[in-house]
C-alpha cells in the first residue's frame, strides 16, 4: 500500500508475516476472561483496533498456566479448550487486513493479584466474600516476594521450571491453533520471565541464577520451546525490561547481551520496555515523559542488529513517524492513545498525508468521510 512518504506507513515484513504498517497495538489486559476464556468483549476490545488501522494487534498476557495468571481476569492459553473462543476473534482480525498477535506470559510471584481498580494488592479472603474470588500461591525464581505486604512465594523446583518452559511451547501450540501469527513473550514489567533476568528478583545459586548467563538461561529455554511449537515462518517477539532502573539491577548494557542470546534462538525483535520488577513506587531513575524508551529500543536495535519495537508514551504522530524514519526502532506500539482512540493510525495517517480520501478506511466508514469531508469544505467549515 503506497505509504505517501510516511515510514510509519510502509508494510514491514515479520519472516513470512506481512504487516501493513508499523503501529502495533500494545498489549493490555482487560481483565474480562473467565476463568482464562475470551469472550465478546475482546472480540469487541481487539476488533475496534483492526477496524482502526492499526497493523498488528496483540491480546493482552495470556496465562500458560492457570497459577500464572496475575488476576482472575486474565486471558489464559493453558488448556485447549481456551482455543476456540479464540478463533473467531483472530480471524476478525485477519479479515481486516490486521496481524492478530498474543502475548504469552506467567506472573510468577505477581500472581494472585487485585484489577487495577481493585487496588493491584495481593487477593485475599475479602475478595472470596466479595466476589468468590480465592487467592493462590505463587511461584518465583526466589522466595522472595513482589514487594512490601505480598506474599512469599515458592522457590520454584527444577521440575516446576520445566513445567513452566514447556507450559509456554504448549501455548504456543494452542495460539497457533486459535489463529495467532505473531507471539510476544512478556519478559518485562516484573512477571516471570523478568524475575529469572533481574538479580533483583532472582537469587539463586544454581544453573537458573547467578550470572547474567545463568539468569538468562530461563528466556532462552522459553524461546526454544516456543519455537519447537511455533513455526519457522511465524515471527518471535520478547518484550524485555531494557532497565530495572534501580541499583543492583538490570542495565542496558545486559539487555543488549539478552537481545543477542534470544536473536540466535530464533526470536525476531524486541520490544523495549523498562522497569516493574519490585515494588509500588516509581524509581528515582524513571523520569517518564514522551518517547522516554525510545532511546532504548534505538541502543538494542544499533548494538544487536536485531529488529525493536518502541513503546511507551508514544502520541504525537510526527515523533511515532520519527522514530521509525530516524532508525531508532522498525515498529512503535502503543497502548492508551489507542484506548482514546481506537482510529488512531488512520487519523496519524491523515495527518501524514498518507490517507488521502479516506482510502485506508473500512470502505463503510470511509465512504461517507470522504463525502462529509466534502461537505465540509463546501460549507467551509474545516
Ligand atoms: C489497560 C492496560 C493494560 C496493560 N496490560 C499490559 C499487558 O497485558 N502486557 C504488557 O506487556 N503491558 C501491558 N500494559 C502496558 C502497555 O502495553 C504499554 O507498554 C504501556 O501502557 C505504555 O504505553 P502507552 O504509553 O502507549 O500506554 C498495559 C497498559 C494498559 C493501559
Amino acid at each position: 500500500m503506497a505509504s505517501n512518504g510516511a515510514r510509519l506507513f510502509e508494510p514491514i515484513n515479520l519472516r513470512s508475516v506481512a504487516v501493513k504498517n508499523r503501529i502495533a497495538v500494545s498489549p493490555m489486559s482487560q481483565y474480562r476472561a473467565v476463568n482464562g476464556y475470551a469472550n465478546a468483549w475482546h472480540m469487541v476490545h481487539l476488533g475496534r483496533f483492526a477496524l482502526g488501522g492499526a497493523g498488528l494487534v496483540f491480546a493482552e498476557a495470556t496465562a500458560v498456566e492457570d497459577r500464572g495468571r496475575r488476576t482472575h481476569g486474565d486471558l489464559g492459553l493453558w488448556d485447549d479448550a481456551q482455543i476456540e473462543p479464540l478463533v473467531p476473534v483472530t480471524k476478525f482480525i485477519t479479515d481486516e487486513g490486521a496481524v492478530p498477535g498474543v502475548q504469552l506470559g506467567h506472573a510468577g510471584r505477581k500472581a494472585s493479584e487485585r484489577r487495577p481498580w481493585q487496588g493491584e494488592t495481593p487477593v485475599d479472603e475479602e475478595d472470596v466474600e466479595l466476589r468468590g474470588e480465592a487467592p493462590w500461591a505463587a511461584i518465583a525464581p526466589s522466595a522472595i516476594p513482589y514487594a512490601d505486604g505480598w506474599p512469599t512465594p515458592d522457590e520454584m523446583t527444577d521440575a516446576d521450571i520445566e513445567k513452566v518452559v514447556g507450559a509456554f511451547g504448549a501455548a504456543a501450540r494452542r495460539s497457533l491453533e486459535a489463529g495467532f501469527r505473531v507471539i510476544e513473550v512478556y519478559a518485562a514489567h516484573g512477571f516471570l520471565v523478568h524475575q529469572f533476568l533481574s538479580p533483583i528478583a532472582n537469587q539463586r545459586r544454581d544453573k537458573w541464577g547467578g550470572d547474567a548467563a545463568g539468569r538468562r538461561r530461563f528466556a532462552l529455554e522459553v524461546a526454544r520451546s516456543i519455537r519447537a511449537n511455533w513455526p519457522e515462518d511465524l515471527p518471535l517477539l520478547f518484550r524485555l525490561s531494557a532497565t530495572d532502573w534501580l541499583e543492583g539491577g538490570i542495565e542496558v548494557e545486559e539487555t543488549i547481551e539478552t537481545a543477542q542470546a534470544l536473536a540466535l534462538e530464533g526470536v525476531d525483535m524486541i520490544d523495549c520496555s523498562t522497569g516493574g520488577i519490585g515494588g509500588r513506587e516509581r524509581p528515582r531513575r524513571m523520569k517518564i515523559e514522551q518517547g522516554f524508551q525510545v532511546p532504548f529500543a534505538n541502543q538494542i536495535k544499533n548494538s544487536v542488529g536485531i529488529a525493536t519495537m518502541a513503546v511507551g508514551c508514544l502520541w504525537d504522530p510526527e515523533v511515532c513517524e520519527a522514530v521509525i524514519a530516524d532508525g531508532s526502532a522498525d515498529m512503535v506500539a502503543l497502548a492508551r492513545e489507542l484506548l482514546d482512540d481506537p482510529n488512531w493510525p488512520l487519523h496519524t495517517a491523515a495527518a501524514l498525508g498518507a490517507n488521502e480520501n479516506h482510502a485506508l478506511w473500512p470502505p463503510e466508514s470511509g465512504w461517507w468521510l470522504m463525502k462529509r469531508e466534502r461537505l465540509f469544505s463546501k460549507l467551509g467549515l474545516r
